[in-house]
């Protein structure tokens, strides 16, 4: 095995859109301020009638359809999201969802039916999330013993979920979406699977380097934090009582202006070295994919690395930060939007709580 491929990229984002104007209805805030500081314009918000599942069913059979495959082709679902509608994990419904969807479209699906289908699990790291899926999914399909062929990776987030609605400084920033792709494996013709030996490596479509890195020091900068008090379980017999720490998830916190310096200083320097192992400079590079989460970041990522800004893929403007959704939702509407074809180099970038931030290469 040599490697694995993005052969189909699908997205979904709720129906409620909440424009910066909206927003000044309820925080002390202004369209200018959040338009100037931050590029975001609108972004959608869960309803209560929407669940996070289904709209990662439907990014999901959109990857499936633009990828001509069906549920049944799918081995495994990795779901990353740090806001699932169960704290259990969603992999596994949207896996179920997936095949219900197609049962029901064929009318083949029966209450008895055995479930058949794909495996699943979810991964949590906030807004790298997405690239944390990607390049497990990478991982999975170029070992050696793996039994799978494709894999589903689905990034989906409700940041509103989590945020503080009085906190100017957080809640203009969030919106909600998903978005995913299908990664098949891909066979090697012929040669070794190290990159600076692999013969395909210039012309070979699928993901080509790629690194994870985290900096758990800076882990206070952006937070959900689990916020317990203790309860107190009395025991029969005048025996201690037992301690235990009941409670919930605090909001959002985070320290913009820390988290911004970070990205900057260190997300650069990761884009050229995933640049370097795939064996190209960055004017190889068609197409600059950052995760979405600031204007201002995404082109000062792009100076550093001396890149045009008409190489840098955004719709931030419409969706705001939307988390681990952000890099399938921009790259599905790039592709769709034919800004994205097949051949073309592309750079990706992750960054966020944890603190983490990721890069990868590939050639869509
Ligand atoms: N409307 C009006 N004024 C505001 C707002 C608002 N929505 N928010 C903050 N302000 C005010 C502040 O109170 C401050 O006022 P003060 O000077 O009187 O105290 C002033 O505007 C400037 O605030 P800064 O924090 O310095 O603004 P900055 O230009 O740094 O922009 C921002 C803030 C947009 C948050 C920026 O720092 C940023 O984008 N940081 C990175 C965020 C990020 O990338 N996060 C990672 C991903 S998220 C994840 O992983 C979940």
């Amino acid at each position: 095995t040599v490697g694995c491929r993005i052969i189909g990229v699908g997205s979904a984002v709720p129906t409620h859109e909440m424009t910066n104007d909206d927003m000044a209805e309820f925080v002390e805030t202004s369209d200018e301020w959040i338009r100037t500081r931050t590029g975001i314009r609108s972004r959608r918000v869960l309803s209560t009638s929407e669940s996070l599942r289904s709209l990662a069913v439907d990014a999901a059979r959109r990857a499936l359809e633009n990828a001509k495959l069906k549920a049944s082709d799918i081995d495994l679902v990795l779901h990353a999201s740090s806001s699932p509608d169960d704290l259990f994990g969603d992999a596994t419904s949207i896996a179920a969802g997936i095949v219900q969807a197609e049962r029901s479209q064929e009318g083949s699906l029966q209450e008895s039916d055995a479930f058949a289908g794909p495996a699943g699990f979810d991964l949590t790291a906030a807004c790298s999330g997405f690239l944390v899926g990607l390049i497990t999914g990478n991982a999975f399909l170029t070992s050696p013993c793996c039994p799978y062929k494709r894999i589903l990776v689905v990034g989906a987030d409700a940041l509103t979920r989590w945020v503080d609605w009085t906190d100017r400084n957080t809640c203009v920033l969030f919106g909600d979406g998903a978005g995913a792709v299908v990664l098949e494996r891909q066979d090697a013709k012929t040669g070794s699977p190290a990159v600076g030996a692999d013969p395909d490596r210039n012309t070979r479509r699928g993901i080509l380097s790629y690194m994870l890195n985290s900096d758990g020091l800076q882990a206070h900068q952006l937070t959900v934090p689990f916020s317990g008090t203790l309860h107190e379980l009395k025991r029969a017999g005048g025996k201690p009582a037992v301690r235990t720490s009941q409670g919930r998830y605090a909001p959002l916190s985070m320290n913009g202006r820390e988290v911004f310096k970070f990205v900057s200083r260190k997300v650069p320097p990761a884009i050229e070295a995933v640049v370097q192992a795939a064996g190209l400079t960055t004017n190889d590079v068609d197409w600059l994919l950052l995760h979405q989460a600031n204007k201002r970041i995404m082109d000062a990522v792009a100076e550093r690395l001396k890149m045009p800004l008409s190489k840098v893929l955004c719709n931030l403007d419409k969706y705001g930060n939307t988390s681990a959704a952000s890099i399938p939702l921009c790259l599905d509407e790039a592709v769709r939007e034919g800004k994205v074809k097949p051949g073309d180099i592309v750079v990706t970038a992750g960054f966020g709580a944890g603190l983490t931030w990721s890069a990868a290469v590939f050639r869509y």
